[in-house]
């Protein structure tokens, strides 16, 4: 199939693309590379510089192409940076969402597979999380993404677009070609792996005091590899709506350390620091629908794995794409 990603110089998008090409499609990749990096696009890809906010650059995406479905990335996706300019999140995200499916409407094509994320249900009701919970995003970052699902709805009503919804649990882990560098790092497995580079001194534990049986937070950690997987059995399905994606396994932010030292042999220190604000304190996915319907198996859960494969990467690129 020919694809449009956009956002395929960012951590997920660059090995949604890798797998695309290697899986035998073509790809034209779109990204304004404010926080991707060029040296993240498979040089299989053809590149388009350009942003969903500026629809010149958007047409120049289309402009002699006929897609036939477009993986939609590209997007701001730091819940603490959306509570403090809410504008930019929705000014991207929805603005510029708006703008990618009315060119995508211009242009003929209807299939549309949008990186969303488990953060459109806010604080959830019940652990493991299926996709009939409510959805009450708890700030602008998830707020910004259910807007998107909203509009894409009324398209697929009004005018024959297919949308797939996948929502994200955690992201992590690696290819050997392509990782996570993002600037500020907030996520805690790249966070984990800079003390045992030696690049900081200890691991900041935010919270200890919650419900759970350690006291960290929870969380359902995925592999982008797996990911991708599910994002070319979205695409080639005909199904529609929303997809959770996770294990449906939680580890507790201590797990994760744990798991880490195991991986790397190092210590790890770590610093017990207050809850940063907006943390839900257990967030799993329930993903038998992915499984039943669009045949998904993750084949790479095991927590030590993904942390082994992130650690080889940021072994090799001890200074993200810059080195
Ligand atoms: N954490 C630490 N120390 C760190 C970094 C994180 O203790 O240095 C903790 C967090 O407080 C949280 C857990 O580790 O409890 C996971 O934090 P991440 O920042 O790695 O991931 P989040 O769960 O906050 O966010 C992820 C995605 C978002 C998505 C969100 C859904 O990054 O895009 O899941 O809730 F919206």
């Amino acid at each position: 199939m020919n694809v449009l990603v956009t956002g395929g110089a960012g951590y997920i998008g660059s090995v949604a693309v890798e797998a695309l090409l290697n899986d035998g499609h073509s790809v034209t990749v779109f990204d304004n590379l404010s926080r991707g990096h060029r040296a993240a696009v498979d040089p299989r890809a053809r590149f388009v510089h350009g942003d969903l906010c500026d629809v010149v650059s958007l047409e120049n995406a289309f402009a002699g192409e006929r897609y036939d479905a477009v993986m939609h990335f590209a997007a701001f996706a730091l819940v603490g940076e959306s509570m403090q300019r809410p504008e930019i999140y929705f000014r991207n995200n929805v603005e510029g969402g708006l703008n990618l499916i009315e060119a995508m409407r211009a242009h003929g094509v209807r299939r549309i597979v949008f990186s969303s994320t488990c953060a459109t249900y806010g604080l959830p009701e019940r652990v493991p999380m299926d996709e009939n919970l409510p959805q009450r995003p708890a700030n602008p970052y998830g707020e910004s993404k259910l807007m998107l699902e909203t509009i894409l709805r009324w398209y697929e009503r009004l005018h024959g677009f297919q949308p797939v919804f996948l929502r994200y649990f955690n992201a992590c882990g690696a290819t050997a070609r392509y990782g996570e560098d993002h600037d500020p790092e907030t996520h805690l497995i790249p966070n984990i792996l800079r003390v045992a580079l030696g690049q900081a001194d200890a691991v900041p534990v935010f919270g200890n005091d919650y419900e759970t049986p350690d006291g960290t937070c929870i969380r359902d950690y995925i592999h982008i590899l797996d990911l991708a997987q599910a994002h070319i059995l979205a695409m080639r399905s005909t199904a529609t709506g929303a997809f959770n994606l996770g294990n449906g396994n939680g580890f507790s932010v201590m797990e994760v350390i744990e798991a880490a030292r195991a991986v790397t042999g190092h210590p790890i220190p770590i610093r017990f620091e207050a809850r940063r604000p907006g943390d839900p304190p257990r967030l799993v996915a329930a993903a038998a629908r992915a499984r039943e319907i669009l045949g998904w198996k993750p084949q790479k859960a095991d927590l030590r794995a993904i942390i082994a494969d992130a650690w080889n990467w940021h072994r090799a690129h001890p200074r993200g794409y810059a080195g």
